[in-house]
Protein backbone atom coordinates (compact mmCIF):
# COMPACT_ATOMS: atom_id res chain seq x y z
CA UNK A 1 0.00 0.00 0.00
CA UNK A 2 1.50 3.33 -0.87
CA UNK A 3 0.77 5.93 1.96
CA UNK A 4 2.19 9.40 0.43
CA UNK A 5 3.40 11.74 2.79
CA UNK A 6 2.40 15.61 1.93
CA UNK A 7 2.79 18.98 3.19
CA UNK A 8 4.33 23.09 2.35
CA UNK A 9 8.00 22.70 3.25
CA UNK A 10 9.11 23.06 6.86
CA UNK A 11 5.87 21.20 7.96
CA UNK A 12 8.14 17.97 9.51
CA UNK A 13 7.95 15.75 6.45
CA UNK A 14 11.44 14.44 6.58
CA UNK A 15 11.68 14.44 10.38
CA UNK A 16 8.92 12.72 10.70
CA UNK A 17 9.04 10.26 8.00
CA UNK A 18 13.26 9.61 9.82
CA UNK A 19 10.88 8.34 12.25
CA UNK A 20 9.06 6.25 10.73
CA UNK A 21 11.57 4.85 9.03
CA UNK A 22 13.32 3.79 12.07
CA UNK A 23 10.25 1.96 13.10
CA UNK A 24 10.48 -0.21 10.63
CA UNK A 25 8.21 1.68 7.58
CA UNK A 26 10.06 1.65 3.99
CA UNK A 27 10.40 4.88 3.52
CA UNK A 28 11.57 6.82 0.32
CA UNK A 29 12.03 10.47 -0.46
CA UNK A 30 10.33 12.68 -3.30
CA UNK A 31 13.54 13.47 -4.26
CA UNK A 32 15.10 10.32 -5.20
CA UNK A 33 12.33 9.03 -7.51
CA UNK A 34 12.31 12.43 -9.22
CA UNK A 35 15.82 12.82 -10.38
CA UNK A 36 15.14 11.16 -13.57
CA UNK A 37 12.62 13.76 -14.32
CA UNK A 38 14.38 17.20 -13.91
CA UNK A 39 13.78 18.76 -17.19
CA UNK A 40 15.69 22.18 -15.94
CA UNK A 41 16.73 24.43 -13.28
CA UNK A 42 14.77 27.91 -11.74
CA UNK A 43 17.37 30.05 -10.95
CA UNK A 44 15.39 32.08 -8.90
CA UNK A 45 14.25 29.47 -6.75
CA UNK A 46 17.13 28.01 -6.49
CA UNK A 47 15.35 24.67 -7.48
CA UNK A 48 14.77 21.99 -10.24
CA UNK A 49 12.38 21.60 -12.45
CA UNK A 50 10.20 18.09 -12.49
CA UNK A 51 8.08 16.82 -15.41
CA UNK A 52 5.59 16.53 -13.00
CA UNK A 53 3.01 14.83 -15.26
CA UNK A 54 5.44 11.99 -16.36
CA UNK A 55 6.82 11.60 -12.97
CA UNK A 56 2.83 10.43 -11.68
CA UNK A 57 2.39 8.74 -14.86
CA UNK A 58 5.55 6.69 -14.32
CA UNK A 59 4.92 6.03 -10.69
CA UNK A 60 4.57 3.02 -9.73
CA UNK A 61 2.99 1.98 -6.12
CA UNK A 62 4.78 0.12 -3.85
CA UNK A 63 4.06 -1.30 -0.30
CA UNK A 64 5.60 1.95 1.96
CA UNK A 65 5.99 5.64 2.16
CA UNK A 66 6.80 8.67 -0.02
CA UNK A 67 7.30 12.06 1.23
CA UNK A 68 8.21 14.97 -0.16
CA UNK A 69 5.83 18.31 -1.23
CA UNK A 70 4.11 17.19 -4.24
CA UNK A 71 3.77 13.64 -3.44
CA UNK A 72 -0.43 14.35 -2.82
CA UNK A 73 -0.41 14.64 -7.11
CA UNK A 74 0.97 10.48 -7.21
CA UNK A 75 -2.19 7.35 -6.62
CA UNK A 76 -2.13 6.46 -3.38
CA UNK A 77 -4.41 4.98 -0.62
CA UNK A 78 -3.78 7.17 2.23
CA UNK A 79 -2.47 10.58 1.91
CA UNK A 80 -1.02 12.59 5.31
CA UNK A 81 -0.88 16.26 4.69
CA UNK A 82 0.73 18.05 7.18
CA UNK A 83 0.41 21.67 8.48
CA UNK A 84 2.18 23.96 10.63
CA UNK A 85 1.22 27.72 11.81
CA UNK A 86 2.16 29.96 8.85
CA UNK A 87 4.20 32.53 11.85
CA UNK A 88 5.79 29.37 12.75
CA UNK A 89 6.80 27.31 9.79
CA UNK A 90 8.13 30.90 8.66
CA UNK A 91 10.27 31.12 11.46
CA UNK A 92 11.27 27.10 11.19
CA UNK A 93 12.35 28.31 7.34
CA UNK A 94 14.31 31.03 8.41
CA UNK A 95 16.13 28.79 10.69
CA UNK A 96 16.70 26.71 7.46
CA UNK A 97 18.65 29.62 5.91
CA UNK A 98 15.84 30.80 3.84
CA UNK A 99 15.14 34.29 2.50
CA UNK A 100 12.49 36.10 3.42
CA UNK A 101 10.89 36.33 0.43
CA UNK A 102 11.24 32.68 0.15
CA UNK A 103 9.82 31.82 3.61
CA UNK A 104 7.50 34.35 3.14
CA UNK A 105 5.88 32.78 0.10
CA UNK A 106 6.09 29.22 1.41
CA UNK A 107 3.82 30.61 4.62
CA UNK A 108 1.76 32.28 2.61
CA UNK A 109 1.07 28.89 0.65
CA UNK A 110 0.59 27.24 4.40
CA UNK A 111 -2.50 30.19 5.14
CA UNK A 112 -4.13 29.49 1.70
CA UNK A 113 -4.53 25.89 2.33
CA UNK A 114 -2.73 25.05 -0.96
CA UNK A 115 -1.59 21.53 -0.10
CA UNK A 116 -4.41 20.64 1.33
CA UNK A 117 -6.94 21.99 -1.39
CA UNK A 118 -4.86 20.51 -4.36
CA UNK A 119 -4.76 16.84 -2.50
CA UNK A 120 -8.42 16.89 -2.44
CA UNK A 121 -8.35 17.82 -5.83
CA UNK A 122 -6.56 14.72 -6.67
CA UNK A 123 -8.24 12.23 -4.11
CA UNK A 124 -10.71 11.74 -2.47
CA UNK A 125 -11.57 13.18 1.26
CA UNK A 126 -11.81 9.37 3.17
CA UNK A 127 -7.96 8.76 2.20
CA UNK A 128 -6.63 12.22 3.92
CA UNK A 129 -5.51 12.96 7.66
CA UNK A 130 -3.86 16.10 8.29
CA UNK A 131 -1.89 16.40 11.00
CA UNK A 132 -0.38 20.19 12.83
CA UNK A 133 2.72 19.75 13.72
CA UNK A 134 2.90 23.09 15.15
CA UNK A 135 3.50 22.42 18.71
CA UNK A 136 3.45 18.90 18.36
CA UNK A 137 6.75 16.53 19.63
CA UNK A 138 7.67 14.59 16.28
CA UNK A 139 7.28 11.36 18.19
CA UNK A 140 3.59 11.92 18.99
CA UNK A 141 3.17 13.02 15.30
CA UNK A 142 4.53 9.56 14.01
CA UNK A 143 2.29 8.11 16.61
CA UNK A 144 -0.99 9.88 14.76
CA UNK A 145 -0.13 8.95 11.35
CA UNK A 146 0.94 5.14 12.30
CA UNK A 147 -2.38 4.97 13.68
CA UNK A 148 -3.91 6.35 10.62
CA UNK A 149 -1.42 4.00 8.80
CA UNK A 150 -2.95 1.23 10.01
CA UNK A 151 -6.51 1.76 9.62
CA UNK A 152 -7.06 2.56 13.73
CA UNK A 153 -8.03 5.98 13.26
CA UNK A 154 -10.28 7.32 10.20
CA UNK A 155 -9.54 10.16 7.98
CA UNK A 156 -9.55 13.77 9.42
CA UNK A 157 -9.40 17.33 7.63
CA UNK A 158 -10.46 20.72 7.55
CA UNK A 159 -10.07 21.47 11.24
CA UNK A 160 -6.79 23.91 10.27
CA UNK A 161 -7.95 27.21 9.74
CA UNK A 162 -4.86 29.71 9.01
CA UNK A 163 -7.30 32.74 7.71
CA UNK A 164 -6.57 34.96 10.53
CA UNK A 165 -3.02 35.22 8.98
CA UNK A 166 -4.04 36.11 5.46
CA UNK A 167 -4.61 39.56 5.92
CA UNK A 168 -1.33 40.39 7.30
CA UNK A 169 1.98 40.38 6.30
CA UNK A 170 3.37 36.75 7.18
N1 LIG B 1 5.66 17.45 15.09
C1 LIG B 1 6.65 17.67 14.24
N2 LIG B 1 6.82 16.84 13.20
C2 LIG B 1 7.81 17.05 12.33
N3 LIG B 1 8.70 18.07 12.39
C3 LIG B 1 8.59 18.94 13.42
C4 LIG B 1 7.56 18.77 14.38
N4 LIG B 1 7.66 19.77 15.27
C5 LIG B 1 8.72 20.51 14.90
N5 LIG B 1 9.29 20.02 13.80
C6 LIG B 1 10.48 20.62 13.18
O1 LIG B 1 10.13 21.21 11.94
C7 LIG B 1 11.20 21.11 11.01
C8 LIG B 1 10.69 20.41 9.80
O2 LIG B 1 11.72 20.23 8.85
P1 LIG B 1 11.67 19.07 7.77
O3 LIG B 1 12.94 19.14 7.02
O4 LIG B 1 11.29 17.78 8.40
O5 LIG B 1 10.46 19.59 6.84
P2 LIG B 1 10.01 19.07 5.40
O6 LIG B 1 8.52 19.10 5.42
O7 LIG B 1 10.65 17.76 5.10
O8 LIG B 1 10.53 20.21 4.42
P3 LIG B 1 10.94 20.11 2.84
O9 LIG B 1 9.67 20.06 2.05
O10 LIG B 1 11.67 21.37 2.55
O11 LIG B 1 11.79 18.89 2.66
C9 LIG B 1 12.32 20.35 11.72
O12 LIG B 1 13.22 21.28 12.24
C10 LIG B 1 11.57 19.61 12.84
O13 LIG B 1 12.37 19.35 13.95
MG1 LIG C 1 11.98 17.21 3.52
Amino acid sequence: MTVCITGTPGTGKSSVSKVLKKRGYNVVSQNDTAKKYIIGADPDRNTEIIDEDKWVEEFKPFDGIIEGHITHLLPCRRLVVLRCRPDVLKKRLLKRGYSEEKASENAMAEALDVVLVESLEVHPGDIIFESDTTFADVEKTADEIEMFIEGKTSFRYGSTDWSEYLGERI
